[in-house]
C-alpha cells in the first residue's frame, strides 16, 4: 500500500483544531450575506489571496476579523458541521476541538449562542456518522487574567460538556504563568488542562505549562527541541505534543516542510501527533497534514502508524475506547 492510501485508510483522532480556524471563505461570504455584515474583501479569491502570513500575529489579525461574521446559533452550527464533514472524508473518527468564547462574547455574542451551535453540530455528527468528540475551551492569552476568570465562570453551567481548558492566541509576551491562577481554578472545578506553548514562544514556556498549568498535552511544543533536558522530561512523562505541520510552515515557524523537526522529535521518543490547527487558513485538513509531512520528511509506514496510535493514546477518550481504536490502526 502506498503512503497516501495508508494515511487515508487508518482511523485518526484530531487533538488540535480551532473551530474558528475551519471557516472557509465560501461559507464566510455566505454567512456574511445572510447576516448583512460587510467584509473588506470583495471576493472569495481576494480573501484567500490575503492568506500570506509572516508570523502568528499576522494570521490572528485575519482570523479574528473573519470570526466577526458569526452571530447566530445557526452560524456556529454551520461552521462546525462543515468541519465535521471534512473529518468524515479524512477518516477522523474522534475530534477534540478548541473554541474561543472571548472572540465572540467580547463583541456581544452570548456564550450560549456560540456554545449551543457548536455543540448541536457535534452531537448531530456523532449520531449520524459516529464521530465522537470533546470540547476544549481556550482562553485568549493576549487578554487579561480577569477576562479569563470571567470566561471560566460563564462556562461553569456547561461544565459537563467541556472536558478541558486551553490557552491560545499570541504567545510571545504572554507566558503561561500569567494564567496560573485561572488554570488552578479550572482544575479545581474538574477541568483537564492543555496549553499552546513553544510554537513561537521559547522552551521556557513549555516548562511553565507543565509545572504551573499542569497540562496533559502541549499544543505545538516544537521549540522543545532547543532544550535537551526538556526533551528528556517529555519522553519520560510520555507528554504528547499536538504538532501542526502545515500551520508551522504557513506561520514561518519552519521555512519549509523539509526543515520541520517532527520526525526528529519522533525519533527521540516524543509522543508526537499530527493535527490541522486552522485548516481553512493553512492549506489543508488532517490528511493533507499527514501527506505533506510524510512526503517531505520521509516518514515510514511505521512512523505513520505510530503517529495515528499516538493520537488516540493522547486523547481524552476512555482507556477502553483508546484500545478499541488503536487496534484498528494497521496496514
Ligand atoms: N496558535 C495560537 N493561537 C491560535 C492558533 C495558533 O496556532 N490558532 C488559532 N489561535
Ligand atoms: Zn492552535
Amino acid at each position: 500500500m502506498n503512503q497516501i492510501d495508508l494515511i487515508k485508510k487508518i482511523p485518526k483522532a484530531e487533538l488540535h483544531l480551532h473551530i474558528e480556524g475551519t471557516f472557509e471563505p465560501e461559507l464566510m461570504f455566505e454567512i456574511a450575506t445572510r447576516n448583512q455584515v460587510s467584509i473588506r474583501f470583495k471576493t472569495v479569491e481576494e480573501l484567500r489571496s490575503a492568506y500570506n502570513f509572516h508570523d502568528l500575529q499576522s494570521f490572528l489579525d485575519l482570523y479574528y476579523e473573519g470570526a466577526k461574521v458569526l452571530i447566530h446559533e445557526r452560524d456556529f452550527y454551520d461552521l462546525t458541521m462543515a468541519y465535521l464533514k471534512k473529518c468524515r472524508e479524512d477518516h477522523v473518527v474522534h475530534t477534540e476541538i478548541f473554541f474561543d468564547p472571548q472572540t465572540h462574547t467580547e463583541r456581544g455574542v452570548a456564550f450560549k449562542t456560540m456554545f449551543d451551535g457548536i455543540y448541536r453540530a457535534l452531537a448531530d455528527a456523532q449520531k449520524e456518522w459516529g464521530i465522537t468528540f470533546h470540547m476544549i475551551m481556550c482562553f485568549l492569552r493576549h487578554l487579561s487574567e480577569e477576562s479569563a476568570i470571567e470566561t471560566l465562570k460563564e462556562a461553569l453551567p456547561y461544565k459537563d460538556k467541556i472536558i478541558a481548558v486551553g490557552l491560545d492566541s499570541g504567545e510571545r509576551g504572554n507566558p503561561p504563568h500569567k494564567f496560573e491562577r485561572v488554570f488552578k481554578m479550572a482544575r479545581d472545578a474538574g477541568f483537564l488542562t492543555v496549553a499552546h506553548a513553544g510554537e513561537e514562544g521559547p522552551a521556557e514556556y513549555i516548562w511553565e505549562a507543565l509545572d504551573l498549568l499542569k497540562v496533559k498535552r502541549i499544543d505545538h511544543g516544537v521549540r522543545s527541541d532547543e532544550d535537551e533536558k526538556l526533551i528528556k522530561r517529555l519522553v519520560e512523562e510520555k507528554m504528547p505534543l499536538t504538532v501542526c505541520p502545515l500551520s508551522n510552515i504557513k506561520l514561518c515557524v519552519f521555512k519549509k516542510m523539509t526543515d520541520h523537526n517532527l520526525k526528529k522529535l519522533l525519533q527521540k521518543g516524543v509522543k508526537v501527533t499530527i493535527n490541522s490547527d486552522d485548516p481553512a487558513y493553512f492549506g489543508g485538513y488532517m490528511n493533507q497534514n499527514f501527506i505533506e509531512a510524510a512526503r517531505d520528511l520521509n516518514l515510514s509506514h511505521q512512523d505513520i502508524l505510530t503517529i495515528a496510535k499516538n493520537s488516540f493514546e493522547a486523547s481524552f477518550l476512555s482507556e477502553a475506547d483508546k484500545k478499541r481504536w488503536i487496534d484498528q490502526v494497521h496496514e
